[in-house]
């Protein structure tokens, strides 16, 4: 199989290096991909956003098989413009249509999906210009904290959670009379606090049956303690210890299996990854957000624990035959930490030169935001790099990703030195 992997971070390294020990794969391509990616395909530097260059290049290497792994192509349409296109309409995408991958790309259609399936999720109403000073009085006979969803994608800086009601009135104006986040902001989904701990699980589905993958829990602020402001994951650390049994079969009954039947019964074809952003309120599974893609950087540690052929599992999809294809994990953990930009997730310089990886013994290294320079490596990214390791539990993964860590430097390089600090 010629297979034609989008995207360029530490997600979409991992699934590089996981599709590359495939033993159907014939060639492997990455647009752009960075220069991890680099030691297990070739990086072809088309950009996942221009659909017609893709299309150029799909026909002229005769791909077989086009793995999305950011949000944005999907939520653009990716998927669409192949089945509308006579030349490409047989060549099988992995990564929903845009219809959709709505579950990502609008909050208000996730929750009136979750609402319309009784899945559980946080109460909440949505708003617009319009009925902004519904919204106010919504506010208003809600108690603190107050969490205010921009609708449409927002680079994850869309969710406000504030503690005063007027902090939250001045912010749904700014979001819906200002249009603080641009169109995405055109709506916003006001909802009640959940209080719990958060995991994600993720999900390969055809449309009709689905193979679930080891969970995985992210750690999202940039300071220690989960204390500063959001990234896009600093950490993530798998399986999560509180999330096996009991709770799992709640999450498979109460919210997997009723989002893939609610897929079916609502008659929206899907396949590719489910992400599941889920909280834990006391025992109890709730949805807190969909994603129509894997997580970054959980892909970093879920895919390392996938024993089976990957492209067996693709092919599945494709076919609409996932469920007679085996799935199979290592039953080892696995733990990855983030090396960051200095001034991440705010100003931060590139261009540096990475230091110390060919030192790195019994860790993966997978790239985050990296360039190749000749011969050198060098940052280019707010996200640079991400170690993970396997271990007989979390601590000892973390211990070896963290000794593995000292080996590697660049300027300015940071990264948390707590990750699972709260399940161990
Ligand atoms: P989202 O983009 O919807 O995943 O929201 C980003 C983050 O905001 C989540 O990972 C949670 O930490 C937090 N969050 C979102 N919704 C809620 C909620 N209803 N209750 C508590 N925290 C939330
Ligand atoms: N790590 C969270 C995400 O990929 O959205």
């Amino acid at each position: 199989m010629k297979l034609l992997l989008l995207g360029s971070g530490g997600r979409e390294h991992a699934l590089a290096w996981k599709i590359s020990q495939s033993s159907i794969l014939e060639a492997l391509f990455i647009a752009p991909g960075n220069a991890g990616t680099k030691q297990f395909g070739k990086n072809v530097n088309i950009s996942p956003m221009n659909f017609e260059e893709i299309k150029v290049f799909v026909l002229e290497k005769n791909i077989d098989m086009v793995v999305v792994g950011p949000e944005e192509p999907l939520v653009c349409g990716i998927h669409d413009f192949f089945l509308q296109d006579e030349l490409l309409c047989e060549i099988p995408v992995i990564g929903p249509q845009k219809y959709a991958a709505q579950l990502e790309g609008s909050k208000d259609f996730a929750k009136e999906f979750m609402q319309r399936h009784n899945i559980p999720t946080a109460k909440y109403a949505s708003f617009t210009k319009e009925n902004l000073n519904e919204g106010i009085a919504y506010l208003e006979k809600m108690n603190p904290p107050f969490v205010l969803k921009a609708d449409g994608l927002a680079a994850g800086k869309g969710v406000l959670i504030l503690d005063s009601l007027e902090e939250a009135k001045l912010e749904l104006y700014q979001m819906l009379a200002d249009q603080k986040f641009g169109k995405a902001s055109q709506k916003v989904v006001v909802e009640q606090f959940l209080k719990g701990i958060e995991l994600s699980v993720f999900v390969l589905t055809d449309g009709d049956s689905f193979k679930i993958l080891p969970e995985a829990k992210d750690y999202k602020r940039i300071g220690e303690q989960d204390t500063g402001l959001n990234t896009g994951g600093m950490g993530a650390v798998s399986p999560v210890p509180f999330a096996q049994g009991t709770f799992l079969d709640k999450v498979t009954n109460q919210i997997i299996i009723p989002t893939i039947k609610g897929l079916k019964n609502d008659k929206i074809p899907y396949k590719g990854f489910i992400f599941f952003g889920l909280i834990n309120v006391k025992g109890e599974p709730y949805v807190i957000e969909y994603n129509c893609r894997m997580g970054d950087p959980e892909t970093e540690v879920v895919i390392p624990r996938l024993k089976s052929d990957i492209l067996d599992l693709f092919e599945g999809i494709a076919t609409n035959t996932l469920s007679e294809r085996d799935i199979q994990f290592f039953d080892q953990s696995a733990a990855t930490v983030m090396m960051v930009s200095g001034g991440y997730p705010e100003k931060y310089s590139s261009g540096k030169s990475i230091y110390g990886l060919n030192s790195v013994i019994d860790s993966l290294v997978f790239h985050a935001g990296t360039s190749a320079d000749g011969p050198s490596i060098n940052t280019s990214g707010g996200r640079v790099l991400a170690v993970t390791s396997y271990g007989k539990n979390i601590e000892a993964a973390l211990a070896k990703s963290y000794e593995n860590i000292q080996k590697i430097s660049f300027d300015n390089a940071y990264y948390r030195k707590d990750i699972g600090f709260d399940l161990i």
